[in-house]
């Protein structure tokens, strides 16, 4: 197989570790060739708790991957996330010594490396510098500057960094399963790669992933990311409480929320009573379907405060035209749509990924937001790059030519 247009995303997440393989085709369309997933072992609200297990865990889900897809795995790209994350809003110019310059790449480039040194916090690293968008002269607004003509190149990004100890923790742990990683990606923005449409990021939207130990937020407008946070909440809590109420192991209290997975008890249509096994022991017990519901719902609504919260502490509450998008394991919860919608008063969606080929019956489902964002974030980065033609129409294959190269180079 030919190695050169192939991305590999590892997402390390508190419930599962997902590794996929996508192949970028001439015309730039993702397949996915390969899919390995594993229980994850040994990270907990975004903190590594257990090293070896969690290396035990990725191992594992490495090996699935490549037996799916038969292609060995030397490097990957790897979300990170949870609490070392942070981001700041900052904004840096140019002055150039002729009033007549164009604007290239490389003058894009010295503003985000200047842009990068100024944000520079100790014992963190810069991992996005994502444009909003640039001025000339103090005047003109505008999204890809390469090409104009200024005295002045001004822009405003949105950066995020990540705590450097995490990173390299991280690293550790990835590189001694012998891999080497290829780059990093915020988790919750390659979540939003993965669900959002463009006309939502320009109108304002948030994108919140609610996975078991964390939950991710992004909030996009005028095209770009403009704030994010990571909540230390999500389905653990909501499956440890079903195990602390009926007394149940964590396993069962999962099996058991997973069989009554409704957002509140005004959903539930016919109250039933459940067997429940108990492991290890030959009793059975029977717990009513409402109980169960009732647990989810008090500490879903709980979440779901939390993060309206979060909403609206960020100053862009008002600006969610688009409303919020769920993703995330827990948006398979029934009716969280109505049940958020509720209590976020904003219009609610569920995200799935989308715009990728392969696997979708595997993969089309919330919690893969991440790991197929982790592609597309990386495959849009890489053909960002490409797009120098200012007045010529793109080459598409000459385009992803390059593209392959750029990718080549990260192996
Ligand atoms: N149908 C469902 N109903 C309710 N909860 C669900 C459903 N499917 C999955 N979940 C919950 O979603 C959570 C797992 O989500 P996800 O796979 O996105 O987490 P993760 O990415 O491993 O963790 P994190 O992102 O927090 O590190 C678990 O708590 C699981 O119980
Ligand atoms: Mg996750």
């Amino acid at each position: 197989m030919n190695k050169e247009n192939i991305l590999v995303a590892i997402d390390i997440g508190t419930a599962k570790i997902s590794v996929i393989l996508a192949e970028v085709d001439d015309l730039g369309d993702t397949h996915i060739i390969g899919f390995g997933e594993a229980n994850s072992n040994g990270i907990e609200k975004g903190i590594i708790t257990k090293p070896g297990e969690l290396y035990k865990s990725i191992k594992e889900a490495v090996s699935l991957a490549e037996a799916s897809s038969g292609f060995k795995i030397s490097s990957a790209i790897i979300n990170v996330g949870g609490p070392h994350l942070d981001f700041k809003n900052e904004k840096e110019s140019l002055i150039f010594s002729t009033s007549q310059k164009e604007i290239d790449e490389n003058d894009i480039t010295a503003l985000i490396e200047k842009v990068s040194t100024k944000v520079n916090k100790e014992n963190y690293e810069v991992i996005h510098v994502i444009p909003k968008w640039y001025v000339l002269d103090e005047e003109d607004k505008v999204i890809d500057p390469v090409g104009l003509i200024a005295n002045k190149l001004e822009g405003e990004f949105h950066i995020i960094l990540n705590k450097s100890t995490n990173l390299n923790n991280i690293k550790r742990i990835v590189e001694s399963a012998g891999i080497k990683i290829a780059d990093f990606v915020a988790t919750p923005i390659a979540s939003a790669n993965a669900v959002l449409y463009d006309e939502e990021k320009e109108m304002g939207v948030a994108v919140v992933d609610i996975g078991a130990g964390t939950t991710d937020i992004v909030i996009y407008k005028d095209g770009s990311p403009h704030f994010i946070k990571s909540l230390p909440i999500g389905g653990n809590q909501i499956t440890m409480d079903i195990a602390h109420r009926f007394k149940l192991s964590k396993l069962e209290a999962e099996n058991l929320k997973l069989q009554c997975s409704l957002a509140s008890t005004e959903y539930i249509l016919e109250n039933d009573f459940i067997e429940v096994e108990i492991r290890g022991s030959e009793e059975k017990v029977q717990i009513e379907r409402f109980e169960v519901v009732d647990t989810i719902e008090a500490r879903l609504s709980e979440i779901l405060e939390k993060i309206r919260e979060q909403l609206e502490n960020s100053g862009y509450y008002q600006k969610l035209n688009a409303g919020v998008v769920l993703t995330g394991g827990v948006a398979n919860t029934g009716y969280i749509k109505d049940f958020a919608e509720k209590i976020l008063e904003k219009d609610v969606r569920i995200g799935k990924p989308r715009n990728y080929k392969g696997f979708i019956d595997k993969l089309s489902f919330p919690q893969y937001a991440t790991s197929i964002g982790i592609i597309l974030f990386k495959k849009n980065a890489l053909q960002k790059n490409e797009i120098e033609s200012f007045n010529q129409p793109i080459n598409l294959t000459e385009k992803f030519k390059s593209i392959f190269e750029k990718i080549k180079n990260m192996f």
